[in-house]
């Protein structure tokens, strides 16, 4: 098989697209985030299909995307009280709640859990989609498992093209990295995965929410593994207060490691003026405008791998607001390593 992409801008590609989920098909299509590999989420057999596509271990559940809140009662059980501010919020838009799930998600789609992940996406496609297929799509990000998430139709074609028969194509996806999972069934809520909504604007509406890693492990996601959104390359991770000597410890590294195997580097474009031509550098805009990052961190890895090189020395983002999220996808880019420059 050959994946068509078509235009999602032509409703009819939408309808031609929807009518293959209802008949348990899987299909590509874009969110504001990422694009998503979709299926009816109410059809066990359909949603299998998405396990096996993608390569993803069984292990790792999926999130219901809705396109109304009449949707939400057929996903979920009892909704606390917190979320329906939540929802007001930030719904439609790249939150993904996990709360307890409704009998008639089947199993697989949730993983044997007892909760469910649900979001309502703002990108226009992806709810036209949900509305003409008239049933909530179970969908991960439409990669290979452990590969950068898509931010583009031809991303889904590199990874995806010879096993799905549709990609609807809207062009680049706006936020560039994944929604904010946050469990809503604890108190304080929990963000499992930070994402395209702010840990600080949910404070705002919520009051205290934690990390998974500061809530001593208790709460997990099963899809949080130490190595993800990995491209082929190697990918080391620098960080420290001072940018200074990060810099420095990286060009250092670059000497060592340019002997015998092909290096790039992954700064902001204030910094890639102290990197030679003998390194392919590739800056994802400037850290100080961390929303453009977002937008092409992925992307900025995979173009890294289309050069072949052997390693990407990257440097941290700041880690506030949606630069949290994409510490994140380096780090677990890095293999879940951080290499620590100046401390002492
Ligand atoms: O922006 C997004 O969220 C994109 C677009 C397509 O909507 N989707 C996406 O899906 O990133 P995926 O499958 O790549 O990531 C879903 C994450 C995984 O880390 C999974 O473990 C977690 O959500 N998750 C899903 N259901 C869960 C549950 N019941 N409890 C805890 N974590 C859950
Ligand atoms: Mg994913």
């Amino acid at each position: 098989m050959r994946a068509r992409i078509l235009s999602a801008s032509d409703i009819e590609n939408i309808r031609r697209a929807a009518r293959l989920v209802r008949s348990g098909e899987v299909v590509a299509f874009p969110t504001e985030t990422v694009y998503g590999l979709g299926a009816d989420a109410t059809n066990s057999v359909a949603v299998a299909k998405v396990f096996a596509l993608k390569e993803r271990p069984s292990f790792d559940p999926l999130i219901v995307h809705i396109a109304s809140m009449e949707m939400l009662p057929g996903v979920v059980g009892a909704v606390p009280e917190g979320a329906e501010r939540l929802m007001e919020a930030f719904w439609p838009g790249p939150l993904t709640l996990v709360m307890f799930k409704n009998e008639t998600i089947p199993d697989i789609v949730t993983a044997g859990l007892p909760t469910v992940a649900v979001r309502m996406p703002r990108s226009e496609v992806a709810l036209e989609l949900i509305r003409e297929a008239g049933v909530p799509i179970a969908a991960p990000s439409a990669n290979r498992f452990g590969r950068p998430s898509p931010t583009c139709a031809e991303h889904v074609m590199e990874d995806l093209g010879d096993k799905i028969p549709l990609i609807l194509d809207g062009g680049t996806t706006q936020i560039g990295v994944e929604s904010t999972v946050l469990d809503v069934t604890c108190s304080p809520p929990v963000i499992l995965r930070p994402g395209g909504i702010d840990r600080e604007v949910l404070e705002r509406v919520l009051g205290k929410v934690l990390l998974a890693q500061e809530n001593d492990g208790a709460v997990r996601s099963p899809g949080q593994m130490k190595q993800h959104y990995a491209p082929r390359a190697r990918v080391l991770l620098f960080d420290g207060e001072r940018r200074a000597e990060v810099t420095a410890a990286m060009k250092a590294q670059v000497e060592r490691l340019k002997k015998d195997s092909r290096v790039g580097v992954m700064v902001p474009e204030e910094e890639a003026s102290h990197f030679g031509s003998d390194v392919l550098v590739i800056s994802p805009g400037s850290y100080d405008e961390l929303g453009v990052v977002a937008s092409k961190l992925f992307e900025t890895l995979r173009a890294f791998d289309r050069e072949g090189v052997d390693c990407i020395l990257a440097l941290a983002p700041p880690k506030r607001g949606i630069g949290l999220a994409i510490f994140d996808r380096l780090f677990k880019a890095a293999g879940s390593q951080i290499i620590e420059v100046g401390r002492s």
